[in-house]
C-alpha cells in the first residue's frame, strides 16, 4: 500500500498604508499582514495533473507535465488560478529532474481573504501553495518559499514589486524597498485600521500596466509625485516609531492625493474616503492597486468601535476591522 502524502501552510493578506504602485518603480512602500489568512492543503496523487480547487468559487484541473500559457485555451477558472499552478508546476519540476517522475498533486485552498479586493489574495495563495507543495518533498525555508512564489506572480505581472510576496511570506510591518531585504517597523502605538471594499474587483495587472503608461507619458510629473510619495513614506516610519496617529493619518491623506494624481482612483473610492474622515478617521486611502479594491482608515483607539458601528448604520456591508499580525507563511 501506498502511503500518501499530505502537506498544509497559511500566508496572510495584507494592507498597503504608503507606496503603491510607485513601489514597482523603485521607491519604498509600508506594509502590514493582517489577521485574515489562506490555508491550502496539497496532496499527492498518482495521476499526472495538478488539481486546484478554492472555495473561492474556483475548480481547474492542468498538465504536470508542461506549463501551457495562459490565454483562450483555458477556462475563466484556469486561467484565475494561473499563477498558482505555476507555482504548483515549478516546484514539482525541481523533483521531475530528480526521480525522473511527473508528480500529480491536489491543492486545496481555504480563504478568508477577499478576492480582487487589493488585498493580496492572489500573492498569500502563491505563497501557501508553494509552502505546501514543497514541504511534500521537505521543508522548504522561507526566503526560496519567497523567491518562488514571486517567481509565479511574475509569470502574469512582469513588473511585481514583490511586495506582496514579501509580506505575505515573511509578515509583520515592514518598509519594503523593491529587490532588497525588508526592513521592520516597530510602531510604538497599535494600529487601528478599517477596510472597507468598494466591490469593483481590479486587476493588478491592467493598473500596473496603466501607470506604466501614465509615466511615459508624463516622466516629470510621475517623478515628481514619486519622490513626494517617498518622503511621505520615510516621514510615516517616523510617526510609527514615535505613536503619533494624527501625523500618521495625515500622511495616509497625503498618500492618496498623489494615488488621485496618478489616475488610480475612482468616485467609489473617493466617496468612501471621505465617508471616513467625516466620521472621524484620521486618515484613509485607497490601499493596493485602485480602480476599485479597498480603502485603508486608520482610527484612534477609542473610535474605532463607534466608526465600526457608523459603518453598519450606514448599511456598508463588506467592511471589517484589521489587526497587523505578525504571522507570515506557517508551515504545518
Ligand atoms: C499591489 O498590491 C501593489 C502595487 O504596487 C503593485 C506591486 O507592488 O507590484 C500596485
Amino acid at each position: 500500500m501506498t502511503c500518501v502524502k499530505i502537506a498544509r501552510a497559511s500566508a496572510p493578506a495584507k494592507v498597503m498604508l504608503f507606496g503603491e504602485h510607485f513601489v514597482v518603480y523603485g521607491c519604498p512602500a509600508i506594509l502590514g499582514s493582517i489577521d485574515k489568512r489562506v490555508s491550502v492543503t496539497a496532496k499527492q496523487t498518482e495521476s499526472e495533473k495538478i488539481n486546484i480547487n478554492s472555495n473561492m468559487g474556483f475548480l481547474a484541473s492542468y498538465s504536470s507535465e508542461s506549463l501551457d500559457k495562459p490565454g483562450p485555451q483555458f477556462s475563466e477558472a484556469q486561467n484565475t488560478l494561473y499563477p498558482i499552478y505555476a507555482a504548483v508546476h515549478d516546484v514539482l519540476k525541481d523533483h521531475f529532474e530528480v526521480d525522473g517522475r511527473h508528480h500529480g498533486v491536489e491543492i486545496d485552498i481555504k480563504s478568508d481573504i477577499p478576492w480582487g479586493a487589493g488585498l493580496g489574495s492572489s500573492a498569500a495563495s502563491c505563497v501557501a501553495t508553494v509552502g505546501a507543495v514543497k514541504s511534500l518533498f521537505l521543508k522548504p525555508e522561507k526566503e526560496w518559499v519567497y523567491s518562488r512564489a514571486l517567481g509565479a506572480e511574475r509569470i502574469i505581472h512582469e513588473n511585481s514589486s514583490g511586495a506582496d510576496c514579501n509580506i505575505s511570506t515573511f509578515g509583520g510591518l515592514i518598509y519594503y524597498i523593491k529587490d532588497t531585504r525588508n526592513k521592520k517597523i516597530s510602531s510604538k502605538a497599535e494600529l487601528s485600521l478599517v477596510v472597507l471594499i468598494t466591490g469593483i474587483k481590479h486587476s493588478t495587472r491592467s493598473q500596473v500596466s496603466f501607470v506604466k503608461n501614465f509615466r511615459n507619458q508624463n516622466r516629470s510629473l510621475f517623478n515628481d509625485l514619486a519622490n513626494r510619495a517617498t518622503r511621505v513614506c520615510d516621514k510615516a516610519v517616523s510617526a510609527m516609531r514615535s505613536g503619533d496617529i494624527i501625523k500618521l493619518g495625515e500622511l495616509m491623506n497625503e498618500n492618496h492625493m498623489l494615488l488621485k494624481d496618478l489616475g488610480v482612483s475612482n468616485d467609489e473610492i473617493n466617496d468612501l474616503i471621505r465617508f471616513c474622515l467625516d466620521n472621524g478617521a484620521t486618515g484613509a486611502k485607497l490601499t493596493g492597486a485602485g480602480g476599485g479594491g479597498s480603502v485603508v482608515a486608520l482610527l484612534s483607539n477609542e473610535n474605532q468601535a463607534s466608526f465600526v458601528r457608523k459603518l453598519g448604520k450606514k448599511g456598508f456591508r463588506q467592511y471589517f476591522p484589521v489587526r497587523i499580525s505578525s504571522y507570515g507563511l506557517l508551515i504545518e
